[in-house]
C-alpha cells in the first residue's frame, strides 16, 4: 500500500512538472513605445522583451518584415532585446536607421509576436518640448524634440497630430 502510494506521489509530482513546462506561445513584458524622437547628442534606447515556453526569443524588423541588423557606430541590437541607436555626427545620418519604422518580434516554437510599429526621428540640435496634459485625473507628460526651423503654428499642428493618434 505504501509503495503504491509512493508510485502515485511521482506519478502525480511528474504530472505537475510537465505543466510547469507546457508550451506557451511569447507575449511582450516590455512593448516599445509607438513614437520615438530623440536627438543625434543622445541616441535612444529602444525596449522590447518577452515571456514564452520555451523562452522566447526578441528580434528587431522594419515594417515589410526584414530583419534588421546592427550596423557599426549607429544600431545595435543588444542581446536582452533591448534596440539601441547610438549619438551619432550629422554626416552620419541615415534615413533607414534615424528615420524609419520598426517592430519588435518575439517568437518561439509555439508563436511568433509582433509588437506596434515604433516610428523613429531623430534630428540634430533639437528643441525639447515638454507637453504635459491632464488624462484621468492624472498629469500626463510627454517630451517633444523638433528641428530649430519649426514655427509654432508648425508644432501646434504636430501636437494636434499626435494627441488625435
Ligand atoms: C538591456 O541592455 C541595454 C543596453 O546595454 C540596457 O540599457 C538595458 O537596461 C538592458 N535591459 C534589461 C531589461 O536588462
Ligand atoms: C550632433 O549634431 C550636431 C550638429 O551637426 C553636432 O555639432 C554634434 O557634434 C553631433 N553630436 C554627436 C554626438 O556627434
Amino acid at each position: 500500500m505504501a509503495r503504491l502510494l509512493t508510485v502515485a506521489v511521482v506519478l502525480l509530482a511528474g504530472v505537475k512538472g510537465l505543466m510547469a513546462t507546457d508550451p506557451e506561445g511569447p507575449s511582450f513584458t516590455v512593448e516599445p513605445p509607438s513614437f520615438a524622437d530623440f536627438s543625434n547628442n543622445t541616441g535612444i534606447r529602444l525596449p522590447c522583451a518577452a515571456q514564452g515556453s520555451p523562452s522566447a526569443e526578441v528580434s528587431w524588423m522594419y515594417m515589410d518584415g526584414t530583419r534588421i541588423t546592427s550596423v557599426v557606430r549607429l544600431r545595435h541590437v543588444h542581446p536582452n532585446g533591448t534596440l539601441v541607436l547610438l549619438p551619432f555626427r550629422a554626416e552620419d545620418y541615415r534615413q533607414d536607421v534615424h528615420a524609419t519604422i520598426y517592430k519588435c518580434r518575439a517568437s518561439n516554437q509555439v508563436g511568433v509576436i509582433v509588437s506596434r510599429p515604433v516610428r523613429l526621428r531623430a534630428g540634430k540640435n533639437l528643441r525639447r518640448f515638454i507637453h504635459v496634459w491632464l488624462c484621468d485625473a492624472k498629469l500626463r507628460f510627454v517630451y517633444i524634440f523638433f528641428p530649430p526651423h519649426f514655427t509654432s503654428f508648425k508644432i501646434a499642428n504636430l501636437l494636434l497630430l499626435l494627441m488625435e493618434n
